[in-house]
């Protein structure tokens, strides 16, 4: 049987991540391996005065401890521009340019890696960094965005606008104008980041648990100047990332020069708690929306600014305000997302980093600015649909919006809301209906892929993507098969290693698009040159037909490799897009929020696997209710430090959590989008998700929270 692709295909790693059979970064166990445990700096701001290594050397089984007294010194970064990046499908490096580990005495934020000690044991290592004495002189730190936000800047080069928005929002007849604000909040793994380095010579290998081996090669290549083809990253099985493995952090930096001082292999794995400090998180954000409309609901103005947190020592700004740019049809837009740089730990992305939060505050916005209408929300959104790009003016190269809100508000049953606030209820329970949009770019990058055809006539397919849990190599196995007309059981994808062909980070939801397009290529110019072997037409090919044309002319296989590029003119907007709506009930007496039901809709192109899919939506989600009602990294600012750095305290959802939610998959052709018509789904998924249970808790309580996570004691 031919599997067509969009079929619910199992998961081919399933089985091994269920049965304990897929071995993660950390679980490559070298001969000789040794094991480094870090240090982090105790303080916010200042330098190094002094580290006394003598107890921790004098410990058991250790084997040196490493910091800017004795590490090797390295080149510098190059840091390409951001254009750079993009031709050379570049994203993501270094997670903090400025910082290299051990390169100097500068203390930037609390629990910068400072040293690592490497041990025989695990116990060992971390034993001896316990015994690691550091003193420091202390400067002033900054630590509160409040206080610093006058000194704001645009760091993204964020700034655009259309029309004058200021003034029609000055003359507007209704208008909303607010401030909401989106917490520190951390991606927390299942898999903390870890890592398995090696050198033999000028050679270096790295197990490592990443989103973005090519870079993590290219970056090690250029810190200790070696040839790039000396450097092997393997990301085997990733249990999770969501954008916290796509740059190459600090202490893989340190394992690395761990490695080569102790002339071993050495294994870092991060614990829970350092996790929190130098490995990435969503930055605070306060963002001013303000919305102009006329009586009939059509946006003349639409303002959206603000601040995130940053630091000096990393290039992230949140960047909230691309939603902004293709939401909404307002006859003016004006935007911009600065940074406040801050004695903090870096900020990196985190699913649907900008959309996400920049979308909380435009989606909530438009519920206000609903009720101050007296209008539908739903309708408000369809009065103010985009039938082009707003901003750019462009086509879309398909958008099906108005299906995705008229699809999932059918079976949600929204005609049967009272748009009065607090006038659902069931016993004691408050009850509230919200809904949100959702939208995220159709991105891609350039890719390489090579299919080879044995004589058996299985094929296995190669890039060097990776798979953390979306369903990558399942869909690849689907599209390769599909297009060489064979059972996808006789295809294998092999992925996670620089010596395969080149692929890109595994972010920004363009795996699919980006890495699909390089497979289906590479398996069509498969099936093109066995047909050309016996001067047959392409099409005609069979399953059976393949190994009978390879042993008539006594080859024991096949290759082909293909170069996908995404065109220089993209003559189209691409974006995929949502819809949530959303049923709260909340405790009148102890405002307990719980969300009954989500029924969400999404047009994202092709879907290639209906169930991986549908499962990439539910996670997306699950993570917007984290967002939504738990989840917050505490800063205690007189320290610089988070406070909530375990999973007791820092919340995400369970399984109580969760109650019923409805994914529908709203079927979209899109021709121009790329050679698979896919857009990309990993993160559209949570984008919406925190406003629309926001609107909904508003509708039960007639509170409005603007800022998150929305928790009992704001709505006391
Ligand atoms: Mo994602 S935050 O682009 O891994």
């Amino acid at each position: 049987m031919i599997p067509d692709i969009g079929k619910p295909l199992d998961r081919v790693d399933g089985r091994r991540k269920t049965s304990g059979g897929a071995r993660y970064a950390a679980e490559h166990n070298l001969p000789n391996i040794s094991y480094g445990a870090l240090v982090m700096s105790a303080i916010p701001a200042g330098t190094i005065k002094s580290i006394d290594a003598g107890a921790a050397l004098k410990s058991p089984g250790v084997i040196a401890v490493i910091s800017h007294l004795n590490a090797p010194k390295l080149n510098a970064p190059q840091t390409p521009s951001q254009g750079q990046q993009q031709a050379a499908g570049m994203s993501g490096n270094l997670a903090e340019p400025r910082n290299i580990p051990f390169q100097s005495n500068a203390i930037h934020y609390t629990g910068q890696r400072i040293a690592i000690v490497v041990a025989d044991t695990l116990e060992h290592a971390i034993h001896g960094a316990e015994l690691v004495k550091v003193s420091y002189n202390p400067a002033n730190a900054r630590t509160d965005m409040q206080k610093f936000r006058g000194e704001a800047f645009d760091r993204a080069k964020s700034a655009f606008s259309k029309g004058d928005a200021d003034a029609a929002f000055a003359s507007a007849p209704v208008k909303v104008d607010q401030t909401y604000r989106t917490p520190h909040e951390h991606h927390n793994p299942m898999e903390a980041h870890s890592l398995v380095a090696a050198w033999n010579g000028d050679h270096l290998t790295i197990y490592d648990s990443s989103q973005n081996i090519f870079a993590v090669q290219r970056t090690f290549a250029q810190l200790f100047g070696i040839p790039k083809e000396n450097v092997h990253v393997m990301s085997p099985f990733v249990g999770g990332a969501f954008g916290s493995k796509g740059s190459t952090w600090p202490h893989v930096v340190a394992g690395v020069i761990a490695s080569r001082v102790v002339g071993r292999p050495v294994k870092v794995v991060v614990t829970r708690r350092e996790l929190f400090f130098a490995n990435g998180h969503r930055p605070e954000t306060e963002q001013r929306v303000a919305l102009g409309a006329n009586s009939d609901g059509k946006l003349v103005a639409l303002i959206h600014e603000g601040a995130s947190q940053s630091n000096d020592v990393c290039d992230y700004a949140e960047r909230f305000v691309r939603p902004t740019r293709a939401i909404y049809a307002a006859a003016n837009i004006r935007g911009i997302n600065p940074v406040v740089s801050l004695n903090l730990p870096s900020p990196t992305y985190m699913r649907a980093p900008g959309e996400n939060p920049g979308m909380f505050a435009i989606e909530s916005a438009m519920d206000e600015l609903a009720v101050a209408l007296n209008m539908d929300p739903v309708q408000l959104r369809l009065v103010n649909h985009a039938d082009v790009d707003p901003v750019e003016g462009k086509p879309w190269s398909s958008k099906s919006l108005k299906q995705c809100y008229q699809q999932a508000a059918d079976r949600f049953g929204w005609s049967k809301r009272n748009p009065e606030p607090k006038s659902m209820r069931n016993g004691r329970n408050l009850i509230g209906w919200g809904m949100a949009s959702a939208t995220y770019p159709a991105h891609r990058s350039p890719a390489s892929a090579r299919a080879t055809m044995k004589s058996d006539g299985t094929v296995v397919v190669a890039s060097g993507t990776h798979e953390m849990g979306m369903g990558t190599a399942t869909v690849m196995r689907q599209l390769a098969a599909e297009t060489l007309g064979i059972p996808a059981e006789r295809v294998t994808f092999e992925y996670g290693d620089t010596t395969l062909p080149q692929a890109p980070i595994s972010a920004g939801s363009m795996t699919a698009a980006s890495v699909g397009s390089a497979v289906f290529g590479a398996a069509t110019e498969l099936r093109k040159k066995i047909a050309a072997l016996d001067g047959v037409d392409p099409s005609t090919l069979t399953a059976d037909s393949y190994h009978a044309i390879l042993a008539r002319h006594y080859l024991d296989h096949v290759d082909t490799q293909f170069d996908a590029k995404p065109p220089e003119e993209e003559p189209y907007t691409t974006q995929a897009f949502g819809a949530h709506f959303v049923e709260v009930s909340v405790d009148e007496e102890i405002p307990v929020v719980k969300v009954q039901r989500i029924v969400s809709a999404f047009a994202g192109g092709r879907i290639l696997n209906e169930k991986t899919a549908r499962s990439q939506y539910l996670g997306g989600i699950t993570q917007g209710i984290g967002m939504a009602l738990l989840e917050q990294t505490h800063l205690d600012k007189r320290y610089g430090t988070y406070t909530n750095v375990n999973f007791a305290e820092y919340l995400v959802p369970v399984n109580p959590d969760i109650r019923s939610i409805d994914v529908i998959l709203v079927p979209e052709e899109d021709q121009h989008v790329n050679p698979i018509g896919a857009k990309g789904i990993g993160e559209i998924g949570i984008v919406g998700v925190a406003p629309a249970i926001a609107n909904a808790v508003y509708h039960a309580t007639g509170k409005r929270i603007r800022d998150l996570p929305i928790t009992i004691e704001k709505l006391m």
